[in-house]
């Protein structure tokens, strides 16, 4: 895909940078035929990992190198290997798999990004300092680092989910609120577009993109997301994206993030963007495994980073939530900046309003084409 192709992939599939945007679309083939397997023609080293997964594995590639589609592929002619790049990659898949089997006791350490780094060529040689400035220190431990004199014990998972609820209102509110409708604008690249969420508890969410004349729908229906266009077929999302949809329109997400991850683990806590934050770590089958940063001293959820499994390694999508705004007794992020090595947007909500009715139907994917 050219710079100009992926552009189109943006200005047709707005969709894809809205909400779940875990991997960006194949050519033609596999927006089209929504479950339908693409009939790829030339996997060898990929030759057993399932049809929905291609994509991603070539997203983890791209966002890896640094490169663009065209970099290893002829356009239009995906499965031609006329490309010297595309069959060092068969070479370097193989390579990283021994690696990881014979080193790594067969667990993912060792990915193209291990040593790529976002460029084609990995740099062996370690760069020489281009100042003479004192380096930065590392910043200090935390205070509440092991080892450092602590007459807190540090809260559990559960507090700090508790603190979490009760930050944003408290359940009885929380549970007060059974939809919600905001309205904003996606904000990216100097640019704004109108956007609409609509969501329903406990986990309907339909996100509508106005570009123009036509609209861009992404949205998870309370089992499976879809996504579609106006005049479009819509198309189902795949497994993974859909779970990332799911996870993305849970309207009581603190009071679910238990069951939602049992195994729920505090990790060592961490400063971004100035705010001291307790970490959280999820991971449960069927959901992406995720990190949450709570703000110590409010309790409010102030990041979420997921990561969606690819064959040749996991990709991030980060979600910074801020603009916290009291809506019916109910603390409310009316912004938030969703980034991905290949892409950054943020949304600003400028109206919320809740428990306005919303017909199930808003959230369904239309048989044919999307009105
Ligand atoms: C670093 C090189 C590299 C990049 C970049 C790359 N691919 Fe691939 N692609 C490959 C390799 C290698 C295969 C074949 C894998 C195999 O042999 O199992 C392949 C196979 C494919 C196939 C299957 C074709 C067929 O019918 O056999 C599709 C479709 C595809 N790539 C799409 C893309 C898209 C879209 C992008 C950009 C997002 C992309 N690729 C980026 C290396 C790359
Ligand atoms: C252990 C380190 C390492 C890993 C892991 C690795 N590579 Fe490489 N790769 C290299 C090195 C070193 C070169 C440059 C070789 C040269 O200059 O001859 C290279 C070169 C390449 C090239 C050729 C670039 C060009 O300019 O033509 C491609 C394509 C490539 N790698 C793809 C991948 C992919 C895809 C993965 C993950 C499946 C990967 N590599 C994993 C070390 C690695």
């Amino acid at each position: 895909m050219s710079k100009a192709t992926s552009h189109l992939n943006r200005v047709f599939f707005p969709a894809l940078i809205v909400i779940a945007a875990t991997s960006p679309l194949l050519p033609a083939q596999h927006t089209d035929a929504a479950p339908a397997a693409p009939a790829y023609k030339n996997l060898t080293v990929l030759k057993d990992v399932p049809a929905d997964q291609i994509g991603p594995a070539m997203q983890f590639m791209t966002t890896s190198l640094g490169v663009e589609c065209a970099f290893c592929h002829v356009q239009g002619k995906m499965e031609a290997d006329d490309k010297g790049a595309k069959k060092t990659a068969r070479e370097m898949i193989t390579m990283t798999n021994e690696i990881n089997k014979t080193h790594f006791g067969g667990r993912q350490q060792i990915t193209c990004n291990s040593c790529h780094r976002g460029a084609a060529r990995p740099v062996a040689i370690p760069p020489v300092m281009e100042t003479d400035a004192m380096p930065a220190k590392p910043a200090a431990p935390p205070a509440s680092a092991p080892g450092a004199a602590q007459a807190v014990t540090p809260p559990t998972a559960a507090q700090i989910i508790a603190k979490y609820t009760e930050a944003l209102g408290g359940e009885a509110n929380i549970r007060k609120v059974t939809s919600r409708v905001m309205k904003g604008n996606i904000l990216t690249g100097g640019q704004q577009t109108p956007i609409e969420v609509l969501s329903k508890a406990p986990n309907k969410r339909v996100s509508i993109t106005h570009m123009g004349s036509s609209d861009s729908f992404t949205a998870f229906d309370g089992n499976t997301g879809w996504m579609g266009n106006t005049g479009r077929p819509a198309r189902a999302m795949s497994a993974s994206e859909s779970a990332s949809s799911a996870l993305d329109s849970e309207l009581y997400l603190s009071l679910r993030l238990t069951e939602l991850y049992p195994q729920m683990r505090r990790g060592r806590p961490e400063t971004i963007n100035g705010v001291e934050c307790e970490v959280l770590n999820g991971q449960n089958a069927g959901h992406p495994p995720v990190r949450l940063y709570f703000d110590k001293n409010s309790g409010l959820l102030v990041r979420m980073v997921r990561y969606s499994e690819t064959p040749l390694g996991r990709l991030p999508v980060q979600i910074d939530y801020a603009d916290y705004r009291d809506v019916d007794g109910v603390r409310t992020a009316f912004r938030w900046t969703l980034s991905r090595p290949n892409g950054r947007f943020t949304i600003q909500i400028a109206d919320a309003k809740n428990n306005v009715p919303v017909d199930d139907a808003r959230f369904a994917k239309p048989a044919a084409e999307v009105k």
